[in-house]
């Protein structure tokens, strides 16, 4: 399979990364720090392409886009993994913005252009990473819970755009889980990373339409959902 993954330097998209590469797929990766991609790149080499990306820039991927389809031919799957998440309690606009700029402005162009592309090639399954943070309005991150809120329903509308053709689209919904995006005091059942990534991936590989990940982080989603 051709893959795609948008945020695999470190995280969830590396972890997914580190699977599919030594199961000799081909592996397009991307994110900002050129050094790990670099790495990345020198470790697996025959499976492993990386491009320095940031979402933000929209041309970037755009252009991204346009090599990997002239190089490869087609995408057969594309994981969208990349995003950022700040704590601000003092509601710095810089950090509101850029939050938006990545989370709601570059993840919805990467995850549209990623649709079109599965449109031209009439199949392709597309995997969102949301988070049950999307459901709870959170004072110490509004914009990173508002941009989840809109990841979530974004991609429930390219669900039912995707009815009756081959184009999969599967909603990866975590809890905490141990990456350097999992910040702050109080920090309650953090799921280890390889724990979370081995579910994701059965759930890919049964093309499911939502995993809210792990059963704990389930019960909450639905306390979020039909109580607050
Ligand atoms: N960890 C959690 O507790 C948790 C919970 C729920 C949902 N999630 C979601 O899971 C996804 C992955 O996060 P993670 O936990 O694996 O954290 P992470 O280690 O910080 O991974 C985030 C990835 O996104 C990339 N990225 C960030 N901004 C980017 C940009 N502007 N352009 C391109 N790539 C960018 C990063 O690469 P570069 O820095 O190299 O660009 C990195 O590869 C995120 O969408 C996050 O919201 C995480």
């Amino acid at each position: 399979m051709n893959i795609l993954i948008i945020g695999a330097t470190s995280g969830i998209g590396h972890c997914l990364w580190k699977y599919y590469v030594a199961k000799d797929h081909n592996v397009i990766v991307t994110g900002r720090r050129k050094e790990l991609l670099e790495n990345m790149a020198k470790n697996f080499p025959e499976h492993t392409h990386a491009i320095l990306c940031d979402i933000s820039h929209t041309k970037l991927l755009d252009n991204a886009l346009a090599s990997i389809i002239h190089k490869y031919g087609q995408i057969d799957l594309a994981i969208v993994c990349a995003g950022i998440g700040e704590l601000n309690p003092n509601l710095d606009v810089e950090t509101e913005l850029s939050t938006l700029s990545v989370n709601v402005m570059g993840w919805a162009n990467a995850v549209a252009s990623i649709y079109r592309v599965f449109e031209r090639q009439k199949s392709g399954h597309l995997v969102t990473v949301t988070s049950v943070g999307g459901l709870q309005p959170t004072p110490v991150a509004p914009s990173y819970s508002a941009s989840k809120a809109f990841q979530i329903n974004y991609t429930k509308s390219l669900q039912s755009k995707a009815k009756g053709t081959d184009i999969i689209i599967t909603e990866i919904r975590p809890g905490l889980v141990d990456t350097r995006m999992a910040k702050g005091e109080g920090l309650f059942w953090v799921m280890p990373l390889d724990k979370v990534c081995r579910k994701i991936i059965k759930a890919i590989d049964k093309k499911q339409k939502r995993l809210i990940v792990t059963r704990r982080w389930r019960i909450i989603n639905f306390i979020l959902k039909h109580f607050m």
